[in-house]
C-alpha cells in the first residue's frame, strides 16, 4: 500500500531472494499509487525491477482512470474476474511458465459480502476459470479479495483439491489460519499488507478517524509509519499441484 508499501517490499527484495528464491512471485497491487489503484509505471517497476510475476488487484483495480487503458495489454496484471465492472473471464486468470518450466495459473477473483457493487458469484467463477485452465496444468494460485472471513473460508473449502494455493486479500489485516486444506491446498484468510502499520488499514490515523467521527469523508492518504512486509510462502508439488508446506511471513522490522 503506498509509498510505505513499495519502500517495504523493495528494501526487502535481497531477503526474499536470499531466503526463498521464489519461483513464482506474485503481489497484489490495487493499493500501490497512494492508495488508490496502479498506474502503468507502477505496474512496469513491479514487473521489471522488483521481479514480480503476475500482479493481482481488487476493487480499487480501476481507480486510476489509466488502468482501463492498459490492463487488456498484459497478461500480467489480473482483475477479479466476477467484479461488477469486468466482463470478460480472461481478464481475470492468466497461464505462464516459471523460469524453469513448471506451468501455473493465477486467479483473481473477489467477494460479495460487505463490498460495494453488484459482483458476479465467486463461487460460479472459480468454476468457470478452472474450466478453461488445461488439466496439466496442475499449479494452480487464488487470490480472492474479500472483507469477509467467512466466505473466504467457503470459497477456499469449494476449490479444496482443485487449486494448489487460495488466500485473502484486501482487509490490510493478516490472519493466523494458515492451512492446508485436505492435504492439498495451502490456505490463508488474509495475507495482511504490506505497508504502514502506525494507521488504520494503512490510512493516515486522523484522516481515518475524522470519517467516522464528521460527515464528510475526507480523501484517504497512505501512512508513512511503522512499514511490515506480509506475505505468504507456499511449497507446491509441481506433480499433483498439491500444497506442501505454507508459511505465513510478517517482517516488523
Ligand atoms: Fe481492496
Amino acid at each position: 500500500m503506498g509509498r510505505a508499501g513499495r519502500q517495504c517490499l523493495h528494501a526487502n527484495l535481497p531477503r526474499i531472494k536470499a531466503n526463498y528464491a521464489p519461483d513464482i512471485f506474485i503481489a497484489n497491487g490495487e493499493n500501490l499509487a497512494g492508495g488508490y489503484g496502479i498506474t502503468e509505471k507502477l505496474f512496469k517497476e513491479l514487473i521489471s525491477d522488483y521481479g514480480v510475476d503476475v500482479v493481482t488487484t481488487g476493487n480499487h483495480w480501476h481507480d486510476q482512470p489509466e488502468t482501463k487503458n492498459f490492463y487488456r495489454s498484459t497478461s500480467q496484471l489480473l482483475v477479479p474476474a466476477n467484479m461488477y465492472n469486468v466482463s470478460e473471464l480472461q481478464a481475470g486468470y492468466c497461464v505462464a511458465l516459471t523460469k524453469t518450466k513448471v506451468p501455473y495459473a493465477v486467479i483473481n477473483l473477489t467477494g460479495r459480502l460487505f463490498m460495494k457493487g453488484n459482483n458476479r458469484c465467486p463461487f460460479e467463477y472459480l468454476d468457470k476459470i478452472l474450466a478453461n485452465i488445461p488439466s496439466g496444468i496442475k499449479v494452480r494460485v487464488v487470490d480472492f479479495h474479500g472483507e469477509a472471513t467467512s466466505e473466504k473460508q467457503a470459497l477456499a473449502h469449494y476449490a479444496a483439491g482443485r487449486v494448489s494455493l487460495i488466500y485473502g486479500t484486501h482487509t490490510h489485516c493478516p490472519t493466523a489460519d494458515e492451512r492446508i486444506i485436505a492435504g492439498k491446498t495451502g490456505y490463508l484468510t488474509d495475507v495482511g499488507m504490506t505497508g504502514a502499520y502506525d494507521s488504520v488499514i494503512g490510512v493516515e490515523v486522523a484522516l481515518s478517524l475524522q470519517s467516522f467521527l464528521s460527515p464528510v469523508r475526507p480523501r484517504f492518504k497512505p501512512a508513512e509509519g511503522d512499514p511490515w512486509l506480509c506475505a505468504v510462502l507456499a511449497t507446491i508439488d509441481t506433480a499433483t499441484g498439491y500444497c506442501t508446506a505454507i508459511e505465513r511471513i510478517k517482517w516488523t522490522d
